[in-house]
């Protein structure tokens, strides 16, 4: 036995991935080690996360060039900076997807969020933003899950807060700017009730998958509750068509897409270990890096520490404060130094933010370079990237005041979407 990634002790085999991967941390890293799982991502170097040893540890496979071109040639469509610039690197069968759709074989697209708090930040918007473009560039359904359900077996809150908090998280989705004739967004507390169908896959997956190797990828210990033991199951049922027979006519065949940030894996390893056996393609997947948080990136962003991010509420003068008081800086202490010198855009968050919001790809590259060589000093920089969130934000709140209690009923509401299957 060894240690599990919150220090319980878990039996290696095959699916203990995290257990495994703690010794070739210590080795590599002299000591150092990437913490990546649900509930905790934290590392040492100002850089972020090593995502190349991510993808070994966790045997995915590398988004490199060859499959951004391939996207871009059976999608039509000029790559999205995400998958331009590395931003979501990793993936689990995208190819396979990508030659069925070739054959007219559909395919669908499911990703969700936990709602633990009114207050969503920018880093919540990057699956969404992501997922909007492949809906928009493939044409195919979109389901949503909000894991009401999940937060209040984690978190202190009650279960009407968590509830509430899965419609208000629904407002800023909608602003996303999803289109309600392909897009089912759903409350795990509403829709597990109201289907059978899905509670059927729920059990099923239950059935297959045993307390040992849960506590393997999650690090479950004794004594967690026995509703945080099963849920894995609840997020594993969206990835099968046939938890949505309004959609997808009973088929339970049609291929599901996972567009997630990189944390949510053990989920889909789970789920993909179980499909085979229950009689289910497995779902292919996305991973995205996580947004740094302003202190700098060897933490995500997180919503229950207000410095660390800007939140989607947050006004123009807030945004401003918080990135010239809080957003790292990898530039030198002294304007004359940093003249000479230069900064370092790697350790840089205001630099690493235009790497997510700037659409311009020449414009960032000269960015990148007149930083590292000086020319650009940090307050420059900074005002760069204020100006360029400001209005983003701006229009994301505009969109979300137009999002009528009516409209989220309706994305909410099981019903047949625009698709024949
Ligand atoms: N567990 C996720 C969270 O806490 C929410 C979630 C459920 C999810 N299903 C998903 C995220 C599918 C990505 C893809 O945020």
């Amino acid at each position: 036995t060894t240690n599990g990634p919150r220090g319980q002790s878990c039996v290696i085999n095959i699916k203990c991935l995290n257990a495994i991967s703690i010794n070739d941390r210590q080795s590599e890293n002299g000591g150092e080690e990437d913490t990546v799982d649900p509930w905790n991502v934290a590392t040492n170097s100002a850089k972020g996360v090593d995502y190349d040893k991510l993808i070994v540890r966790f045997g995915s496979s590398k988004i490199d060039q060859e499959l951004v071109d391939r996207i871009e040639k059976v999608s039509g469509q000029k790559p999205h900076r995400f998958l331009r610039r590395g931003i979501f690197f990793s993936h689990r069968d995208m190819n396979q997807v990508l030659d069925a759709y070739e054959k007219q074989k559909s395919f669908y697209l499911y990703t969700g969020r936990g709602p633990s708090s009114q207050a969503m930040h920018v880093g919540h918007l990057i699956p969404f933003v992501f997922t909007k473009w492949l809906q928009d560039v493939f044409d195919i359904p979109l389901v949503i899950q909000l894991t009401d359900d999940e937060k209040y077996l984690w978190k202190d809150l009650s279960l009407e807060d968590c509830h509430r908090f899965a419609e208000e998280n629904a407002k800023d989705i909608i602003a996303c700017g999803f289109d309600v004739n392909k897009t089912f967004i759903f409350s795990d507390l509403d829709y597990m009730g109201s289907s059978p169908e899905f509670y059927r896959n729920v059990v099923k997956v239950q059935k297959h998958v045993t307390f040992n190797q849960v506590k393997g990828i999650f690090g479950f210990s004794d004594s967690d509750c026995i509703g945080k033991i099963s849920f894995p199951a609840i997020q594993a049922a969206p990835a099968f068509s046939s938890s949505f027979p309004q959609i997808f006519k009973g088929r339970k065949d049609v291929q599901c897409l996972i567009p997630c940030a990189i944390d949510q894996d053990p989920y889909f390893r789970m789920t993909r270990d179980v499909a085979p056996r229950i009689g289910y393609p497995k779902p292919a997947l996305l991973h995205s890096t996580f947004f740094p948080a302003l202190q700098g990136a060897q933490t995500k962003m997180s919503a229950s520490d207000a410095n660390s991010s800007i939140f989607l509420t947050d006004t123009p003068k807030q945004i401003k404060n918080k990135v010239n008081k809080h957003a790292f800086s990898g530039g030198k202490d002294t304007i004359e130094e940093h003249r000479e010198q230069g900064g370092n855009p790697d350790i840089d968050v205001a630099f690493m933010y235009l790497t997510f919001f700037m659409e311009d790809d020449e414009q960032l590259e000269k960015i990148r370079q007149d930083y590292t060589s000086g020319i650009l000093l940090t307050g420059e920089l900074k005002k760069m990237l204020i100006e360029t969130l400001q209005p983003m934000i701006t229009a994301h709140q505009e969109n979300r005041k137009n999002v009528t209690d009516e409209m989220v009923k309706q994305f909410m509401t099981p019903r047949p979407l625009n698709f024949n299957f």
